[in-house]
């Protein structure tokens, strides 16, 4: 697989969050619940050493909620706090503020000896597209007034007050993804995190409908109305392309058009709460730096 990779931006781009860092007491670490060991970026590991840090695994609501549960234990078994969250429909935010004030309990416990009250201040990171803005905003919505620039905080910055004790930076720390790995980057791909160009729509299409014969065998027949999976990939899309009416000129079936409905169906859940990855699968992953958490 072709893919570019811009050294240069992310060094600047970890020199950037390098400097946000000293700023804040506490990093909410934001991954595609879908795909949450290919949505994060292995630097983080080394980049916030010494902070507290909160795993969300978001866009929860298009997530399998049983392999959710399993990375949230996989993550707190690391000794990582987690949390499944819906940005995009917020509902549970007490209850993320309230984690995220939790984990930086020791921080907060070490000022309160001192006699002082600790105002917790958070920076939001992850790769793009996992919903860092979309995070930020569900806060930032619902919280009191923005305040203004503050001491040690980077000119243009605003900090966003979530509850008395805890403030958020509202401008993510953003790194890419590692798309090193075949399968991570096709995950990736398969979640619009990174664009399609990185492989054509139809190649796309026909590697998800392998992994869902594996994972979620129900998922397209139930969808199409289908008897059942086709022999290969290709077979299945044909049958899609029939099911829905998709022909081209002359009367073939437009398998093009199958395949990019089928990749768009499962960007959007309509083919039920699909996750790609578990942590049991990840074990089996080559040269895993997060295992070593
Ligand atoms: P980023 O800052 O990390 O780059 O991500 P951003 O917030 O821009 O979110 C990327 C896409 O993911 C957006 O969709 C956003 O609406 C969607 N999104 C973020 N969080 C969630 C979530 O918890 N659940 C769901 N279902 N979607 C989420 P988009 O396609 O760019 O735009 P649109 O679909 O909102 O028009």
């Amino acid at each position: 697989m072709e893919i570019q990779w811009y050294p240069g931006h992310m060094a600047k781009a970890r020199r950037i969050m390098q400097e946000s860092l000293k700023a804040v007491d506490l990093i909410i670490e934001i991954v595609d619940a879908r795909i949450a060991y290919s949505s994060r970026n292995p630097d983080f590991n080394d980049l916030f050493a010494g902070k507290a840090r909160v795993m969300v695994l978001n866009k929860a609501d298009l997530a399998d909620r049983t392999a959710t549960r399993q990375w949230l234990e996989h993550f707190k078994g690391q000794g990582l706090s987690a949390v499944a969250f819906d940005s995009a429909h917020p509902k549970e935010k007490q209850q993320v503020s309230a984690i995220i004030e939790r984990s930086a309990k020791e921080k907060v416990d070490r000022m309160a000896k001192r006699g002082a009250r600790k105002v917790v201040r958070a920076m939001v990171a992850g790769i793009p597209n996992v919903g860092k803005s979309t995070f930020i905003n569900a806060f930032a919505g619902s919280a009191a007034a923005r305040t203004g620039n503050r001491p040690g905080v980077t000119r243009g910055k605003q900090i966003i007050r979530i509850t008395p004790f805890l403030e958020l930076l509202d401008t993510p720390g953003v790194l890419w993804p590692k798309l090193d790995d075949a399968q991570g980057a096709l995950h990736l791909a398969l979640t619009g995190a990174v664009k399609d160009e990185i492989m054509d729509t139809y190649r796309l299409s026909r590697e998800l409908i392998a992994i869902l014969a594996q994972r979620y065998p129900r998922a397209l027949p139930e969808r199409y109305k289908l008897a059942g999976l086709g022999e290969t990939p290709d077979h299945t899309l044909m049958d899609i392309a029939g099911k829905r009416g998709f022909l081209l000129k002359g009367g073939d079936v437009d398998i093009e058009r199958a395949a990019v409905t089928v990749l768009d169906e499962f960007r959007s859940a309509k083919l039920g709460q699909i996750t790609l990855e578990v942590p049991g699968d990840i074990e089996e992953r080559q040269d895993d730096p997060f295992m070593e958490l």
